[in-house]
């Protein structure tokens, strides 16, 4: 048995499956998800419902000075098995997940105050180990000393129609062209934004999986990290 309970980052591109392998990686190890994501998503719900954001413009300073009142925390729900976002006490798992939302989240993704507020959270979440955390800086902002670090990425068709399928099962109706034109916008103002762009961690393990499936992307990283538990005995 280990004792010893570390840190695990997943960061990649959106739409990389990194969410629902950190979920698998978690259920297995007994550790606790963290979907950075969604803390970014409900911000950006909030933003909406204040009207400081629109699909092409944030108000940077009425968000900062919002932001007080903005209260996040994850509540476990025993129906799905899983932990749920609220925003200010509301369960609001499921709205996040909207293509208004998403039209959006990139934007206030960038306001510097948005990233300190959350980045302070995550780090908070993670203090006693036995975490893994996905998103984009999360290997190198804000768990820098996580014990392992995957990087996670995919063709951008993969990862649109992979969406898109996840979208259509869900009932909302979009678009592959939709889905795949929102993906690059993402991925190019998640890349570049001067705060935290998305970036490799020097130490990642680059796991491009356009051509594994599920099953065989699990069995890397629990291999990964059983292999680096052992070492702390
Ligand atoms: O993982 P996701 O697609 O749910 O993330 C939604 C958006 O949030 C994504 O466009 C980039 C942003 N994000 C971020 O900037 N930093 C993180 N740690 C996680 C997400």
């Amino acid at each position: 048995m280990n004792r010893k309970r570390i840190n695990i980052a997943v960061d990649g591109h959106s739409s990389s499956g990194k969410s629902t392998l950190a979920q698998q990686v978690a259920r297995a190890l007994h550790y606790t998800y963290i979907d950075t994501g969604a803390m970014y998503r409900a911000a950006t719900l909030f933003a909406m419902k204040e009207r400081l954001v629109t699909p092409t413009e944030v108000n940077t300073k009425g968000l900062e000075q919002a932001l007080e009142r903005m209260y996040l925390q994850f509540r476990f729900n025993p129906a799905s098995g899983s932990s749920e976002i609220h925003l200010n006490g509301v369960n609001v798992e499921k709205e996040i997940r909207n293509m208004e939302v998403a039209k959006r989240v990139s934007l206030v993704a960038t306001v510097p105050a948005v990233r300190k507020k959350l980045v302070t959270l995550q780090q908070r979440m993670a203090e006693d180990g036995g975490v893994i955390m996905d998103g984009r800086d999360i290997g190198t902002v804000v768990l820098p000393d996580a014990e392992v670090k995957f990087f996670l990425t995919a063709s951008p068709q993969v990862r649109a129609q992979r969406r898109h399928a996840e979208l259509t099962a869900a009932g909302k109706a979009t678009t592959y062209e939709e889905v795949l034109e929102n993906l690059l916008l993402r991925d190019r103002i998640d890349s570049t934004r001067t705060t935290a762009p998305l970036r490799q961690a020097d130490d990642a393990i680059v796991l491009d999986n356009s051509e594994l499936t599920l099953d065989e992307q699990f069995d890397f990283m629990i291999a990964t990290v059983r292999k680096k538990l052992e070492l702390f005995g």
